[in-house]
């Protein structure tokens, strides 16, 4: 019944407008008018949005060193910095602390004392950033290398046992050979925390009963 209803309605209607305003096989055959009233509104959207931004993007000020003639003495939109100013934060006055070196010699004794609560955090960035590499215990082992990746020098090496702390704190800062750099995620505190852990790995497999003071000797050999 509805059905018939149905084409019933569509007749009357094709009467009514002409078979232009059917529904064709492709979809709504629109008129030119709505088509038209379709362009118009896109056109004034378009307008609209590139209206807002124009103004957003062209502001009247100027970039801090773009040429500019407000002031006479620089032309330039920005004063000078006064002679010795330093940026909030880049007061990096502390050599040995900040590079590992004092002039061109790598330095050998740490810059601060070392602590228990450094060693911890050394160890805990150690093996979130180098473990992957070195492997927990510093061997060159990580799973990295074990992937296909080159793998590094163990720590428990001469060469790197007497290495001056001052080396390993440069490693971190500016890479070394196809070990990239880990100066932006590694903070300097944080550079000799780790260099410090390395020193406590070295000694795991290099310490004599004579490093262990008199009073703990007595545990060892009970633990044996
Ligand atoms: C993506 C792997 C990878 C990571 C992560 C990594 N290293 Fe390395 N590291 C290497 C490789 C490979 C070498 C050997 C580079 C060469 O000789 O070309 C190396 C070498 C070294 C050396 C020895 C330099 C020398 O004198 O031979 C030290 C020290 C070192 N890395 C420390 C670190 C520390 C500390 C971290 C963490 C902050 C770290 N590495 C993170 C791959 C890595």
């Amino acid at each position: 019944m509805r059905g018939n209803a149905e084409h019933r309605t569509l007749n009357a209607e094709r009467r009514r407008v002409g078979n232009s305003r059917l529904p064709s096989a492709f979809g709504v055959r629109r008129s030119t008018f709505d088509v038209l009233t379709q362009f118009i509104f896109a056109i004034s959207f378009v307008f609209a949005l590139t209206g807002c931004r124009r103004d957003m993007f062209s502001q009247p000020s100027e970039k801090p060193l773009e040429r500019s003639a407000f002031f006479r003495d620089n032309q330039m939109a920005s004063r000078p910095l006064p002679a010795h100013t330093v940026a909030r934060g880049q007061l990096n006055d502390d050599e040995a602390f900040y590079t590992g070196k004092i002039g061109t010699h790598l330095i050998t004794q740490f810059p601060m004392p070392v602590t228990r609560e450094m060693l911890r955090r050394g160890q805990q960035r150690f093996d979130i950033y180098c473990a992957p590499c070195h492997g927990r215990t510093g061997e060159g082992n990580g799973m990295i290398p074990q992937r296909g990746y080159p793998a590094p020098p163990s720590y428990h090496t001469d060469r790197l046992r007497t290495a001056p702390v001052g080396h390993f704190f440069d490693v971190i800062t500016h890479g070394y050979g196809v070990m990239y750099p880990y100066a932006s995620r590694v903070e300097p505190a944080d550079r000799w925390a780790i260099a410090a852990y390395i020193r406590a790995l070295q000694l795991s497999r290099d310490a004599k009963i004579t490093d262990v003071p008199n009073d703990d000797r007595a545990q060892l050999e009970v633990a044996k």
